[in-house]
């Protein structure tokens, strides 16, 4: 087992990756207030993993709810996060109730933000099943609903007591999904981690061939970035932004499209690709290094060509997004492939040339 540790002083907590982790009660056990757990996953993880999880945990002496929601992004809202209220509630869950999220981002997302609000704030673990989730969203705390004028509009900051990623509940993950997850992981080498991009680049098979060896590297060197970022900025007053590269535009795709429509991760590698053509066009990449971003997506199997919603709803999307400051579009640029900076001046016809580009 390898561990990351996020530094963040009296809400400091470990990232544990590995494998068979899940049967390990006695990972969790020392994190819990008392012995008592709401575990909160979808209809599609529960026939996979919840059974023979809570099994050890009950047999480790914590008593355990179990709250089950519709899978999906289109789930991401109010009337499936109250479904988790309804849960805590009925089976008389207090303060002292551990919410335990067993899931992809989606459940991750929602389950941190029913930790934040119900009675004021619980505590919560994150037990990430995903790609996309392990080198992610369970990290750093931001929990999310989707509003249908806006992605992840409604949430908190609300850091995890412990995350716990199981490699070997990747097995099941389908193809598209993995794939979704790796475009985060590129996203690490592209906006800070250049030894980790080369890394990538020759490591992409193993990846898409489901190597444990070659995902827990992949998972802990991500981790190892987001924490980083996340200590040094934990509320995004700064540099956390970076880590949005790809996502203004890969938003505008996913609200335009309709929440589901593409994947988190398809989206934001298409937005990266627009990202590095709009940094391009501004003088900062080699039209050889646009190639390159271009080139580890496709390799990767995620698309590279924008959605077809028209220039003007692109940027009629774009214009709701939270990195809007001032009424002035925050972009995420690359100044090199390695280092991503905040931009907020980039002309219209460059933003619509990059946009028209990739689509
Ligand atoms: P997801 O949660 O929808 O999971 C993808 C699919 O895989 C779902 O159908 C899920 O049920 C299924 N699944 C999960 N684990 C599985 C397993 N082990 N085997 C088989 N199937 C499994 O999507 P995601 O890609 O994990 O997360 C995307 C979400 O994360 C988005 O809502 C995005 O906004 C959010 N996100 C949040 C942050 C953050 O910092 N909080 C960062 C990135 C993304
Ligand atoms: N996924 C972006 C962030 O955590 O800030």
């Amino acid at each position: 087992m390898r561990t990351v540790q996020v530094a963040l002083a009296e809400r400091a907590y470990p990232i544990h990756i590995g494998t068979g982790l899940l049967s390990q009660a006695s990972l969790l056990t020392p994190f819990l207030k008392r012995p008592r757990v709401a575990i909160v996953t979808n209809d599609v993880v529960a026939p996979l993993l919840l059974n023979s999880f809570a099994e050890s945990l009950r047999a480790a002496g914590v008593a355990v709810t179990e709250i089950i929601l519709p899978d999906g992004e289109a789930h991401k809202d109010w009337l499936t996060l109250n479904m988790i209220f309804d849960g805590l509630l009925t089976a008389h869950c207090d303060r002292s109730t551990t919410l335990v999220a067993l899931g992809g981002g989606v459940i991750g997302d929602m389950t941190g933000f029913a930790a934040a609000s119900y009675q004021r704030g619980v505590p919560f673990i994150q037990i990430p099943t995903t790609l996309l989730s392990q080198v992610d969203s369970s990290v750093g705390g931001k929990t999310a609903i989707n509003h249908p004028l806006g992605k992840n509009m409604i949430g908190a900051f609300y850091q995890p007591r412990l995350v716990l990623a199981d490699i070997d509940s990747l097995k099941t993950l389908p193809e598209r999904e993995l794939k979704a997850g790796l475009a985060e992981v590129i996203k690490y080498g592209l906006i800070r981690d250049p030894e980790f991009l080369v890394w990538l680049e020759a490591h992409m098979e193993a990846l898409l061939a489901y190597d444990a060896e070659a995902l827990a590297y992949a998972v802990e060197r991500s981790c190892i970035n987001k924490a980083e970022v996340v200590v040094a900025d934990e509320t995004e007053q700064g540099e956390r932004a970076t880590l949005n590269l790809g996502h203004t535009f890969g938003h505008a795709i996913e609200t335009g499209l309709g929440y589901g429509v593409w994947l988190h991760g398809e989206a934001v590698a298409t937005g990266t690709i627009m990202a590095a053509e709009l940094s391009a066009r501004l003088g900062m990449l080699t039209a050889a290094d646009v190639a390159r971003v271009r080139r580890i997506f496709e390799r990767a199997g995620l698309p590279v060509v924008g959605a077809k919603l028209g220039v003007e709803r692109y940027l009629e999307l774009m214009q709701h997004d939270k990195k809007v400051a001032d009424g002035k579009l925050r972009l995420i640029l690359l100044q090199a492939l390695g280092k991503a900076i905040i931009h907020d001046s980039a002309p219209q016809k460059d933003i619509i040339a990059a946009i028209e580009t990739c689509c």
